[in-house]
């Protein structure tokens, strides 16, 4: 099947994400389809590099947003557009939307700014589904603490990430016909059933 789609996986740090985006990689690759797995910012040399600038080196907004754009165009032009005109599917952890939630509502960075690099960078790409998956910030809070040491943004209080979220809510609200909300709160197996439902409903094997 050559349908190709671009899938984004959304949410707050310590939302299981990274954990859902490779079980779903293995499900469709067990149904013999063929994918790229990647993620934002990153997925190519160039990408990656600017990647570790943006973890680890102090900056202001408008330089993140300006470094996560420049990855996402190397990205887009190394690796995404060409796997989609394979016909691949796309599976792709982060995308604008977070750059809108991070940088935007978290950061409280402008909006229009953010919108106008969008509009240069992608040049109408935008992805077929988004998948945000939702969890209360003292909830994600918890999760990160047991499982890894925080990178500048994961170091952030909770209210910058009540921010985020709402970033995220905002974003969902404004383009419902590509954005599904997943439970995130939910034990692991409810929400791999919610993301194999939402992919059956909307992916392009979907009859929609
Ligand atoms: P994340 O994708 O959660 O990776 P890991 O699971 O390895 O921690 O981390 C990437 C971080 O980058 C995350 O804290 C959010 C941030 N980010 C932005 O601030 N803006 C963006 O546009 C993107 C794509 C990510």
């Amino acid at each position: 099947m050559t349908a190709s789609c671009f899938i984004t996986f959304e949410g707050i740090d310590g939302a299981g994400k990274s954990t859902h985006i490779h079980s779903t990689a293995s499900w469709l690759r067990a149904q013999g389809r063929q994918l790229l797995l990647t993620r934002e910012p990153g997925g190519t040399p160039l990408a990656e590099a600017l990647r570790s600038l943006v973890l680890q080196q102090p900056m202001d907004a408008l330089t993140e947003s300006l470094l996560v754009f420049a990855a996402r165009r190397d990205h887009l032009q190394q690796a995404i557009e060409p796997a989609l005109a394979r016909g691949e599917v796309v599976l792709c952890d982060r995308f604008t939307d977070a750059t809108f939630a991070y940088q935007g509502s978290g950061r409280g960075f402008d909006h229009t700014v953010l919108a106008t690099l969008e509009a240069w960078v992608q040049q109408g790409r935008q992805p077929d589904l988004t998948l945000w998956f939702d969890v209360a910030p003292a909830v994600a809070a918890q999760r990160r603490a047991a499982a890894r040491a925080a990178d500048r943004f994961e170091a952030e209080d909770l209210a910058f990430f009540d921010r985020v979220r709402a970033g995220y809510a905002a974003r969902a609200a404004a383009q419902p016909q590509r954005f599904v909300r997943i439970d995130a709160a939910q034990a692991p197996a409810d929400v791999a059933a919610q993301v194999q439902a939402a992919l059956m409903a909307q992916g392009p094997w979907s009859a929609r």
